[in-house]
């Protein structure tokens, strides 16, 4: 019988087995899959396991501290946090290309994490033993794709951790290799994975870089930032997460629009939201909110975000729009 319990026994099993006394690395992204897969590592092998999460300032609001404090709370993984947000910032000033973007949050994803790897493997620990393993949070799905080589191109370039030099070579455990979406979900809610990341929708690894249309400067991410917690705030309390696959929200900030406010003539920019209904996010059609909802969402962030004074609503299937904007 599948129970999320025996898949967790035979992993902590499996994992112990193959680890043995070596030390394990992983790269916590925010996400669900290594999330569950570092907690799953961490139930097996505890304190021979260090996670890093490389901050790229990225991420919406309150999701670093998700990671940072109530994730290692509920799980007690040991956890290295990089803070790059600076070094992000300064590579990306001035791009506005997307493919551009990825490329460059990829490459400095890779150097950050490489750089921690380094460190945390040199430093070496108490019991002296040498990091051999990197946990992936790789799923069914992903090693059905990357193996049949028969599934739909690629048509964007999506990363993950990969490319590092050949002096920093781990092998790897993906003890969610056998496993779907949603059973992912059940193993990390058995394993005390806080919801807010257990439940979280699809979200890009180069994240609100690539919902800025125009250049990706902290201002831009703090309004987008601030747009984005106030859609999904009310999404949420709307009873809409399970509808919506994901929606992102998109700031146009190369484009300005005329509003008005009180007496006065305001000159902003438009925020595009996109929520779309979707099974695998290789087709997707968007969502039909309703109109009270999209009203509320639409008040509060021109009442409570003052650089935006427009906000539109997004109303393109998958194909031929993709879901992001980017
Ligand atoms: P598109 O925009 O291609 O997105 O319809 C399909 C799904 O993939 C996500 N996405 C990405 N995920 N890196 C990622 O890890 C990326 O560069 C990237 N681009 C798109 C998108 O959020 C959607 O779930």
């Amino acid at each position: 019988d599948w129970t999320a319990d025996n898949v967790i026994d035979e992993q902590v099993e499996l994992i112990r087995e193959t680890v043995g006394e070596d030390r394990v690395l992983c790269a916590l992204s925010g996400g669900v899959d290594s999330s569950v897969a570092a907690a799953l590592v961490q139930r097996a092998v505890g304190e021979q396991l260090t996670c890093v999460f490389v901050d790229h300032g990225l991420l919406r609001q309150g999701e670093a501290e998700q990671v940072e404090a109530e994730f290692v709370a509920a799980t007690g993984v040991k956890l290295v946090v990089v803070d790059a947000k600076e070094r992000f910032l300064g590579a990306l000033a001035g791009v506005t290309d997307p493919e551009e973007k990825r490329k460059i949050i990829g490459r400095e994803f890779i150097r950050v994490f490489e750089q921690a790897a380094r460190d945390v493997v040199g430093e070496g620990d108490e019991s002296g033993h040498p990091v051999k393993w990197l946990v992936q949070g790789t799923l069914y799905p992903d090693v059905v794709e990357s193996g049949g080589g028969t599934g739909a191109a690629n048509i964007k370039s999506h990363h993950n951790v990969g490319g590092l030099p050949d002096d920093l070579q781990f092998k790897l455990i993906e003890p969610l290799r056998a496993l779907f979406k949603d059973e992912v979900r059940q193993v990390g809610r058995e394993l005390g994975v806080p919801d807010p990341i257990v439940d979280r929708q699809p979200f890009p690894g180069p994240g609100l870089g690539i919902r800025i249309i125009g250049e990706v400067t902290e201002h831009n991410l703090d309004i987008l930032r601030r747009a984005d917690a106030i859609a999904r705030e009310e999404l949420t309390a709307a009873g809409l997460d399970k509808e919506i696959w994901q929606c992102p929200v998109v700031l146009l900030a190369d484009v300005r629009s005329v509003g008005v406010q009180g007496d006065g003539r305001t000159y902003g920019h438009p925020i595009v939201l996109r929520p779309v209904s979707s099974e695998d996010a290789m087709t997707a059609d968007w969502t039909r909110v309703p109109g009270d909802v999209l009203a509320q969402i639409s008040t509060r962030i021109t009442n409570e975000v003052e650089e935006v004074n427009r906000v539109v609503l997004d109303v393109t299937s998958k194909p031929p729009g993709t879901i992001e904007w980017e």
